[in-house]
């Protein structure tokens, strides 16, 4: 009878969407093998770029830091630290004691018309906020050794000479690319004629600055990871596996800038349309192909991006689109956090997509909340295929059958998303078996680690060159 036919149509419309959603979603969910090739991808290009004859094939950096040991809590001194290159600028006053590390800091917006302005422009603001902030903590007229947290890739010919190498993220400010970055502070303070107030001491990644800062407390952390705006990795090599620097002993600190993972086109089968068309609407066109499928900078965009493929395919919002959800950058990180959160109702996230203007349903809730998760899913299970590729070549690197290491970590995805740090863990069990790998937030890392680094390199703790 009609009851019958009215079933079996719903039915097969019920069929059909799960089918379009299949096909649209498949390919964000990565199995075990994807995620060990992806691990096995990753090692071989870390090699690759170590390599002395074969770096530039890697689209990994592998950038050598000159810091060549984590703190051993001899360390001690006042310093400024500047950092620059995740969500905010900040200048901080770092107190290095016996007993703690003290500081104070006062956080600067950088607009994104300075982050795309001139270079000259973007290091006199840099400049003002420096004076603005000694001027506030009475501190003008004292030279104090700074430590300047610069997250982007840089080539470093010592630990205060760092040459960008490009910008990453949102930043594109002119004449800054091939360009030493001490350098741009120094004449920026000359022309504010502070030039004999300011004392650059050492350049450090904020991987670099959050390994340190964790290294203070704990000795075996060894590893540094951020995945907030971006992500990145460092870690410390054997120098006898770093071809890229003179000498065998010891160790060395190595910026691997694995947002580029990717960038020359060994992960490609990974990336989806999604993926594609987040990439071509950014300032960087094809760069940072691995931070663009894991940090916060991107995230939003590739949901928004599924949402308006589920809303052509009529299986979301009946079909009907909607002029917001075509705005870029509509959807922030923070979207993914809240969506999934632990405890938050349907009719919560039904809430959260009206105030979009999204006419949602409940049905169309479920299917938020279930892109959302797919996607940070994907992001987490990613970054443990990196990080085992990390743990594995260090315990390779130092001939060991176990090895136990701490990963410092930071950013705003790892810190606040409900599942993004509990994906991550569980996966790289599953990935490093051999590996026993703890991991531990850092508080304000980047600032803390900028401090220590000056502080052994004032002491003349490390090797000089390039
Ligand atoms: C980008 C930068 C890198 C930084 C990371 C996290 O990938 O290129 O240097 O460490 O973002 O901020």
């Amino acid at each position: 009878g009609l009851g019958a036919a009215i079933v079996t149509a719903v039915a097969l419309r019920l069929a059909a969407q799960q089918k379009k959603m299949q096909q649209l979603l498949g390919p964000l969910q990565l199995s075990h093998t994807d995620l060990q090739r992806v691990q096995a991808l990753m090692m071989q290009e870390m090699e690759r770029g170590l390599d002395k004859e074969r770096n530039a094939e890697s689209s990994l950096r592998m950038l050598p830091t000159y810091v060549c040991h984590t703190p051993d809590g001899t360390e001690r001194g006042e310093f400024l630290a500047l950092d620059l290159g995740g969500t905010n600028f900040r200048v901080l006053a770092v107190n290095v004691s016996q007993e703690n590390i003290d500081m104070s800091s006062k956080i600067y917006a950088i607009p994104t018309a300075i982050m795309q302005g001139t270079g000259e422009a973007l290091f006199d603001h840099i400049m003002d906020c420096i004076i603005d902030f000694q001027h506030e903590k009475q501190m003008r007229g004292q030279a104090l050794p700074l430590g300047f947290t610069f997250s982007f890739p840089c080539q470093q010919l010592g630990l205060d000479k760092a040459v960008l190498l490009n910008w990453t993220k949102g930043f594109n400010a002119s004449d800054c690319e091939g360009r030493d970055v001490v350098q741009l502070l120094r004449d920026a303070a000359q022309r504010k004629r502070v030039g004999k107030a300011l004392k650059v001491v050492a350049v450090v990644n904020d991987t670099v600055g959050t390994m340190m800062a964790c290294g203070y407390h704990d000795p075996k952390c060894e590893i540094g990871l951020i995945v907030g705006t971006g992500t990145n990795t460092c870690y410390m090599e054997e120098m006898a596996k770093v071809g890229t620097v003179e000498g065998d002993q010891g160790r060395m600190c190595i910026n691997m800038e694995w947002g580029a993972f990717g960038d020359n086109g060994c992960i490609d089968s990974y990336f989806t349309n999604f993926d594609r068309q987040v990439d071509e609407k950014t300032i960087n066109v094809g760069k940072q192909r691995f931070e663009k499928l894991i940090s916060g900078m991107y995230l939003g965009e590739i949901v928004r991006h599924i949402l308006l493929a589920l809303v052509e395919e009529e299986v979301l919002l009946r079909g009907k689109s909607s002029q917001k959800l075509k705005n870029r950058n509509l959807l922030q990180t923070k979207f993914l956090s809240t969506i999934e959160a632990p405890g938050l109702s349907l009719l919560q996230v039904q809430a959260i997509l009206r105030d979009l203007d999204l006419d949602a349903n409940y049905e169309d809730s479920v299917l938020v909340r279930e892109v959302c998760q797919i996607v940070s899913r994907r992001a987490a299970h990613l970054c443990a295929a990196g990080m085992a590729a990390v743990v594995e070549k260090m315990r390779e690197s130092r001939g060991l059958e176990q090895f136990t290491v701490t990963v410092g970590v930071d950013g705003t995805l790892y810190k606040m998303h409900p599942y993004f740090s509990q994906n991550l863990h569980k996966m790289l069990k599953d990935l490093a078996p051999r590996c026993n790998v703890t991991f531990m937030q850092s508080e304000d890392g980047s600032g803390k680690g900028a401090a220590l680094v000056a502080a052994v390199s004032s002491l003349g703790g490390w090797r000089r060159e390039g």
